[in-house]
C-alpha cells in the first residue's frame, strides 16, 4: 500500500517566467477576471495549476517524457484556454483528503481525473463535463471470447482483493478465483499461466499491456454497478468561471484525448455489459474515488465480504483486522493507525474514551460522523469484520495520555 499522506513538496514548472513569487499572487489577486478583459496586456496569463500525483502512470507522472493521460489533458487544455500550465505534485491517491489538502486548499486550480459525482465532495467541489468512462477489465490472451460473466465458467479468473470484481465473483462456485493483490500481479499470473483471465483495474491493466506485454493480451472494459465510473475535472466550487472555459474547451479536445487514451494504451473495446454487484459502490460513501488510483486497491468500500469469521481475538483476528484497516481505514487514520494527526489518531481511543470505547468504537463505524468526513460503514463490513478491526486497534493504544 503506498503511503497516501506524505506529501513530497511541490515543484512548480510554470511556463510562465515569474520573476517572484509577488508577482503570481498579484496576478492570481488580478485573477481570472480581468485576465479575459486584458488583450494586449503584456504579462503573461497565470498558470493553470494543476494537482497531480508524480507516480501515478498511465495517469500522471513527474517524467517530462511521459507525464501521462491526465497530464498531457491539462496541457492540450491550459493551450486551448490560452494558460500556461503549472502543476503541484502531491503523491497520495485521489482521496477526498487529498482533494481538500490540495484542491480545496487553493494549492491548485484543478484535479483531472475525478469521478464524476456529485455525491463526491459535492457541493464544495464542482465539475467539469465527462472526459472518460474508466472500469475494471476482463484481460486474457485474445484466444479467448468472453462476452459476459458466464464465459467465466470453469476458468481461473485472478481478481483483485477487495474490490467490485471480488464481489461479484464471490457468489459464483463455478468460477475459480486466484486473489491478486494489483493489477501487476494479476497480468503476471496471466504471463506465467497462473489464471486464463484477469478481473482488474482497465487503465493499469491496459498500460501494462502495452508498456510491459507487447499487446499479447485483450484488455475488454466491463461495465455494471460499481465497476465503471466517469472521470472528469474537478473545480473548487467558486471556479465556475474556470469550469465554464474548462467545458467549453473540452469538445474541441476530443480526438486529442481519444489519442491520448490511445498512446497510454488505455482499454478503448466496447464494454461488456455484466451484472450488478451484489453490494453495489456508493460513492457517497466512499473515502477515496478509489478506482481513480493506479492500484484501486481503495476500492473496499464496494466490498461486503461474504465470508464471515468465528468471532475470536487472536492473532488471526488481529491480522485480518489490520488488513482490513491498512486497506480501507488507513487511507484517513493511517497505516497501521499511525497518525499525528491527534483529531484522527486511533491510537488515543482507550486515552480518550476509557471504558467507552468499545461503544464509541461500534457507533463511529456504523453510523460514521459523516458531517466531519468519516463515512459509515455498516453497509459495506459484518460485525466479524468490525470486531477484528477492533481487535487490532486493541493492539496499538498508546497510554500516552501526553500524546
Ligand atoms: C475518508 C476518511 C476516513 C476513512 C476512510 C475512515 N475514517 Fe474514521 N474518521 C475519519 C474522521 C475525519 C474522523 C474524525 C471525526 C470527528 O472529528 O469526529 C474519524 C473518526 C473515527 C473514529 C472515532 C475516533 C474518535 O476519537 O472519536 C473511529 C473509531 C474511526 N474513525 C474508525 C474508522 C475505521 C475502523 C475505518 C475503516 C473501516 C475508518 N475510520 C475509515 C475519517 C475516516
Amino acid at each position: 500500500m503506498r503511503p497516501n499522506r506524505r506529501q513530497t513538496g511541490s515543484k512548480w514548472r510554470a511556463s510562465a517566467e515569474l520573476s517572484s513569487r509577488a508577482t503570481m499572487l498579484l496576478a492570481l489577486a488580478a485573477s481570472a477576471l480581468l485576465a479575459s478583459a486584458a488583450p494586449g496586456s503584456a504579462s503573461q496569463p497565470d498558470p493553470l495549476r494543476l494537482c497531480a500525483d508524480p507516480t501515478n502512470l498511465p495517469f500522471s507522472s513527474d517524467n517530462p517524457s511521459q507525464p501521462g493521460f491526465y497530464l498531457e489533458i491539462g496541457q492540450a487544455l491550459s493551450e486551448q484556454i490560452g494558460r500556461p500550465v503549472a502543476y503541484d505534485w502531491y503523491k497520495s491517491y485521489f482521496g477526498k483528503r487529498t482533494v481538500r489538502v490540495t484542491l480545496l486548499g487553493k494549492q491548485c486550480d484543478a484535479m483531472i481525473g475525478l469521478p464524476l459525482s456529485a455525491d463526491f465532495m459535492g457541493p464544495a467541489v464542482i465539475f467539469s463535463k465527462k472526459i472518460m468512462t474508466e472500469a475494471y477489465a476482463l484481460v486474457s490472451r485474445t484466444t479467448l471470447t468472453l462476452n459476459g460473466i458466464d464465459d467465466l465458467r470453469g476458468k481461473r479468473v485472478a481478481v483483485q482483493y477487495q474490490t467490485t470484481p471480488q464481489n461479484l465473483l464471490a457468489t459464483r462456485d463455478d468460477i475459480e478465483k486466484v486473489t491478486v493483490l494489483t493489477p501487476e500481479e494479476g497480468m503476471a499470473a496471466l504471463e506465467q499461466g497462473k489464471a486464463d483471465v484477469a478481473f482488474v483495474w482497465g487503465p493499469v491493466a491496459g498500460w501494462l499491456n502495452k508498456t510491459a506485454y507487447e499487446g499479447r493480451f485483450r484488455v475488454q472494459p466491463v461495465e455494471g454497478a460499481g465497476l465503471s465510473w466517469d472521470a472528469a475535472i474537478g473545480f473548487a466550487r467558486t471556479s465556475t468561471q474556470l469550469r465554464d472555459q474548462v467545458d467549453a474547451a473540452l469538445p474541441q479536445l476530443e480526438r486529442r484525448i481519444a489519442e491520448l487514451a490511445a498512446k497510454y494504451g488505455l482499454p478503448n473495446a466496447p464494454p461488456i455489459r455484466l451484472g450488478a454487484a451484489s453490494s453495489p459502490i456508493r460513492l457517497a460513501a466512499l473515502g477515496s474515488p478509489a478506482p481513480f488510483v493506479r492500484q484501486p486497491a481503495a476500492a473496499p468500500p464496494a466490498i461486503r465480504i461474504a465470508e464471515t469469521r468465528p468471532r475470536d481475538a487472536g492473532p488471526e483476528a488481529v491480522a485480518l483486522g489490520k488488513e482490513i484497516f491498512n486497506g480501507t481505514c488507513a487511507h484517513c487514520h493511517g497505516p497501521d493507525a499511525v497518525q499525528s494527526e491527534r483529531r484522527i489518531d486511533l491510537r488515543r481511543l482507550q486515552t480518550r474514551y476509557g471504558e467507552d470505547m468499545r461503544d464509541k468504537y461500534w457507533t463511529t463505524v456504523h453510523e460514521g460522523r459523516p458531517s466531519k468526513g468519516m463515512p459509515a460503514w455498516k453497509e459495506v463490513f459484518t460485525d466479524d469484520q468490525f470486531e477484528s478491526i477492533y481487535t487490532f486497534l486493541l493492539t496499538v493504544q498508546s497510554s500516552e495520555t501526553a500524546n
